[in-house]
């Protein structure tokens, strides 16, 4: 079976990474990845700014890809293929990856792969752990919830997704009202750290309702009026360290409980049809409370959980070097005119 090498660019949120991937054989193997994170510009406004975002990936893509290059010792004449995601994401920073990768396709007279970021977020653990089609997998991230029943390459059915807010996006706003740091989840989930999330009790929306769609919304608002209830009691600026320790547990608690309670019936809806493997993606599958429940929700409906680390889960550039292998590997490539796409379901079909 023929190698390939692929480069993947990865621009559609607030983070400049590339990766050099190689699948051989049917596995693959990562030569090097590298991400430019742009916490620092984006801090200040609590959250990521779409301009901001753009101009930090036009000045940061050249190094990113240069550095990748090098760590895995390879230069252009190695390439096979080079894929970037187009969609969905925040359109200015896409249109920086996706003509990019559109440059060099066309410079080195290789294929492109338009990739969606969602498939590479879904691939992962197939990079990680050779993960064989068919499964169930979660992407839980800061603008997706979604359980996707992966057939096949290309094949996706979405058989839950969040009716409002994104379960990344939660963690970030409750972390917002304490205060933390950007992005808020990794903080959130420090200060949840030790805190008894039995102490306050706060709804599990959709928890029991038929279906396996998701609903954050109304969790976010009880916890911040909470909050605002509990800092007027103690009449402070803000909570003490047990309190704001036991609220993020207890709201971190709150989530779980709904991520396994949807993951559970589609595990149910997916049993009978064969299905016996789990995957997680996106940033909330690094929360390591998050993947220890999975664990066990798995466990208990007889499938096997495989998420891949941390470093996997949050966007990164090797996902989409890997889903960009696979489809070339296929014998898949995208013409040069490729859209960016601000929107983009993978029930769409994984090509434009
Ligand atoms: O997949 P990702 O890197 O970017 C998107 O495609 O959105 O996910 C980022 C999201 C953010 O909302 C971030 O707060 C959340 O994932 N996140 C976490 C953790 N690490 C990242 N949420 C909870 N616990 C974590 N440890
Ligand atoms: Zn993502």
């Amino acid at each position: 079976m023929p190698h390939y090498v692929v480069l993947g660019i990865e621009t559609s949120c607030d983070e400049t990474a590339a990766a050099v991937v190689r699948h051989a054989d049917g596995r693959g193997e990562i030569l090097a990845s590298v991400t430019a994170a742009q916490i620092a510009e984006h801090a200040p406004y609590g959250g990521v700014v779409p301009e901001i975002a753009a101009r930090a990936h036009v000045e940061r893509i050249n190094s990113v890809i240069a550095e990748a290059m090098a760590q895995a010792g390879v230069d252009f004449n190695d390439i096979d293929g080079f894929a970037a995601t187009a969609g969905p994401g925040l359109i200015g920073g896409v249109l920086v990856g996706l003509a990019t990768a559109k440059a060099l396709a066309l410079a080195r007279q290789k294929p492109l792969l338009a990739v969606n970021h969602l498939e590479g977020h879904a691939l992962t653990a197939r990079l990680t752990d050779g993960v064989d089609f068919p499964y169930l997998a979660l992407l839980i991230s800061g603008g997706h919830t979604q359980l996707i029943q992966v057939e096949e390459l290309g094949c996706y059915r979405i058989i839950g997704t969040t009716l409002d807010d994104a379960a990344g996006e939660v963690f970030d706003k409750v972390a917002k009202f304490f205060r933390l740091d950007f992005p808020g989840g990794p903080a959130l989930e420090r200060l949840a750290a030790g805190g008894n999330g039995n102490r306050f009790d706060l709804p599990r929306p959709m928890l029991g309702k038929p279906g396996a769609d998701f609903s954050f919304s109304g969790l976010k608002t009880a916890t911040i009026r909470l909050a605002n209830r509990l800092l007027q009691e103690q009449e402070g600026e803000v909570l003490d360290a047990s309190t704001a320790s036991d609220l993020a547990a207890s709201f971190q608690c709150a989530v779980i409980d709904c991520l396994a309670g949807r993951v559970a019936v589609a595990m149910e809806m997916l049993a009978p049809k064969g299905y016996n493997r789990f995957v997680l993606g996106g940033g909330v599958g690094a929360n390591a409370s998050v993947r220890e429940r999975l664990d066990s929700v798995a466990q208990e409906w007889g499938f096997r959980l495989v998420a891949p680390p941390p470093s996997l889960c949050v966007d990164n550039g090797a996902m989409i070097a890997w889903a960009g292998a696979e489809r070339l590997v296929r014998g898949w490539r995208d013409a040069l005119d490729a859209p960016a796409r601000a929107r983009w379901s993978l029930e769409q079909g994984a090509t434009a």
